[in-house]
């Protein structure tokens, strides 16, 4: 398994190459004086300007992704390699005739002008071999990574696209393994498999076609030793090595997934004590792997030195045969000695076509897996005539809405509930009554499974995803920080924000104190998913950056639910000013949180079961229905 080059910070774009590897090097605890040639050589790399890559949430492409497809484009550099291809193999190929030239016709008659003029010529060939094959090399080396880079950037847009159903359906380790082994697989079979895989064979029926010229009766005999015991050994060998090669496949995907979840929960498993049960279970994953590894390789020792040994059973055939032949006066001695190292020439490329199976194989393999992937359509996609959703006033409807996550439970059922633009209003319900689902229908994460939502009249389905988000701000139940500064979190939803806006944000929500005490204040680095935060401080950022964007509709799921009252107070005032005008849905279990709102939705089990403005009868109704 290798995983490529280290991906940067997501915040980090190609150009902050330089200051995020120099800001990551304490981290490292790398002696300084490594440190300062790390950063000199960074010094001297070329700024590398954004890559301009086109995006677009509807237009992907529908066909199935296939190998021809994907190599079209390249055909014409593929085809000049396949040339270079065939004048490396017949140069190659030459040595073996110039031997027996030089034997049959300079030495043994003793000319010496002849055997001069046969070095020569071998000389060339060689040189010609050497020339071609670099070109070869440095070509499809160049055409894999330029192809490795355009479905990495093609299946990571996939997975850019997909609703947010399909994350919740797969293990992150098993999409990662797309990423990682499967496509290093195909990478394998781009830069070298595919061109070699030519040079073989191409040398194969050289071999053929020259030893059926020398002698056809020799070469019939030494094909019919060596073809049919070589047959049946590579038909065991294609079925015992496609089985390992499966295997080994699933397990790099059970390692990852085991280990991407041990360290996302970390937490979880050392407060538990799970961690020597987890090292069990972890050592058990690996161990399938080994063995899955092991079977691989067991099954390529076998086929290995069987190969080899009738190899040598064909030459011992030929010198037997041939030698007779040379006494009889039928075969010449540089005949007779071509035909031996002919036949050295034909294991080898026999051996490599094994070898080239198995990475076939995988590349085969890693293809389908992908196809697959790249073939599964986003569940709520965009429609192709979708529009534009002209800036809202911010009346939100939903008419009727019902919604199942899996087809079967409904967690929504006629959901009816309108609002009105600038006003805030609660939702509150019991857990599991399908709040945060409401919040995600509206955002789109999902679309209804009947009925519709309706913002200023207009469906959302029929809108841009694009224009539709940009104008919701939601603040999910549990916020995501990136590793990054605190500047990139907050400013994670609007391009180009300056400090002057990341200030304000902050003022805002009355993170001032935090980022005033924090060493490098608007620098200071937020780690993997806030893991440096407190739970509160984390919501209070996720609070600024919904609040920096400015958005027209302000979705809060349980967004406060950390903060002491005197913070939420804060927040709550900073919701006012922030949205003079806008709408606002406050999702909450606590009273508090809820009194503030102009009206209050209390949803029970998918429905909504109240909606009034006086909140202590609310309440007391939502809290008969908890009960
Ligand atoms: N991705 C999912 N797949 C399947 N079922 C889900 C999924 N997410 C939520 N559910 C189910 O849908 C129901 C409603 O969930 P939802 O998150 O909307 O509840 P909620 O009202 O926000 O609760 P809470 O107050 O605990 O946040 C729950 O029964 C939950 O088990
Ligand atoms: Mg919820």
């Amino acid at each position: 398994m290798s995983f490529g080059p280290p991906a940067g910070s997501p915040f980090a774009g190609p150009s902050a190459t330089q200051t995020s590897a120099a800001a990551g090097l304490p981290f490292a605890g790398m002696p300084s004086e490594l440190a300062e040639r790390a950063t000199s050589i960074l010094d001297g790399e070329p700024d590398h300007p954004e890559p301009d890559i086109p995006f677009s949430q509807s237009d992907y492409d529908r066909e199935p992704f296939t190998l021809r497809r994907f190599l079209r484009p390249h055909r014409r550099g593929l085809a000049g390699a396949f040339g270079l291809v065939v004048v490396e193999t017949l140069a190659l190929q030459a040595g073996p005739l110039l031997t027996q030239i030089g034997l049959d016709r300079a030495i043994i008659p003793g000319d010496a002008s002849m055997l001069v003029a046969v070095a020569v010529a071998y000389l060339v060939a060689v040189a010609v071999n050497t020339g071609a094959s670099t070109a070869r090399i440095a070509y499809t080396g160049r055409l894999g990574e330029r192809l490795m880079y355009e479905l990495r950037i093609r299946v990571f847009s996939h997975f850019q696209r997909q609703s947010l159903d399909f994350f919740t359906g797969q293990k992150v380790g098993v999409l990662l393994t797309r990423m990682t082994s499967d496509i290093d697989a195909l990478a394998a079979l781009f830069q070298d498999g595919l061109v070699n895989l030519a040079v073989q064979v191409l040398t194969l029926l050289v071999i053929t076609v020259v030893l059926t010229l020398l002698n056809p009766t020799l070469a019939l005999i030494t094909l019919a030793v060596v073809v049919p015991a070589m047959t049946l050994l590579t038909a065991w060998f294609r079925s015992a090595s496609e089985l390992g090669y499966r295997r080994v496949r699933e397990r790099i995907a059970d390692v990852l997934a085991d280990l991407s979840e041990s360290l996302a929960g970390i937490r979880v498993i050392t407060a538990t004590n799970r961690r020597h049960h987890n090292v069990v279970h972890h050592a058990n994953v690996v161990g399938e792997h080994r063995d899955a590894n092991v079977y691989a390789s067991t099954v390529g020792a076998i086929y290995g030195p069987s190969s080899e040994t009738i190899g040598v059973a064909g030459q011992a055939a030929l010198l037997f045969f041939g030698g007779r032949m040379v006494l009889a006066g039928t075969l010449t001695v540089g005949e007779l000695f071509a035909f031996l190292l002919y036949l050295t020439a034909f294991f080898a490329p026999i051996q490599q076509l094994v070898q080239l199976y198995n990475s076939y194989q995988q590349g085969q393999a890693a293809l389908t897996k992908l196809r697959g992937l790249l073939g599964t359509e986003p569940t709520v996609a965009e429609a192709a005539d979708a529009i534009p959703l002209p800036p809202i006033e911010g009346r939100i409807v939903f008419d009727d809405v019902s919604f199942s996550y899996d087809g079967e439970v409904e967690v929504l059922s006629d959901f009816d509930l309108a609002i009105e633009p600038g006003e805030t209003i609660a939702i509150v319900g019991p857990t599991g009554a399908g709040k945060s689902t409401a919040a995600k229908l509206l955002s789109r994460f999902y679309a209804p499974t009947s009925g519709t939502i309706t913002i200023d009249g207009i469906d959302i389905s029929t809108v841009t995803l694009h224009s539709l988000r940009s104008q919701l701000g939601v603040v999910p139940q549990e916020p995501f920080l990136f590793n990054g500064t605190v500047r990139d979190n907050v400013g994670f939803a609007r391009a180009g924000v300056d400090d002057d806006d990341v200030r304000r944000a902050c003022d805002e929500v009355g993170l001032t104190e935090l980022i005033d005490r924090l060493p490098d204040g608007l620098d200071s680095p937020v780690h993997e998913r806030g893991s440096s935060l407190s739970s509160g401080e984390r919501q209070l950022l996720a609070l600024a950056r919904a609040f920096l964007a400015r958005p027209r509709v302000l979705i809060l799921d349980e967004a406060t639910s950390n903060l002491d009252l005197a913070s939420e107070t804060l927040v709550e005032r900073a919701l006012d000013r922030v949205l003079e005008g806008r709408t606002a849905i406050i999702i909450a279990h606590r009273l508090a949180t809820a009194m503030r709102a102009d009206r209050i939705a209390v949803v029970d089990d998918g429905r909504l079961t109240e909606i009034g403005t006086h909140y202590a009868d609310m309440y007391a109704m939502w809290d008969a229905a908890a009960r």
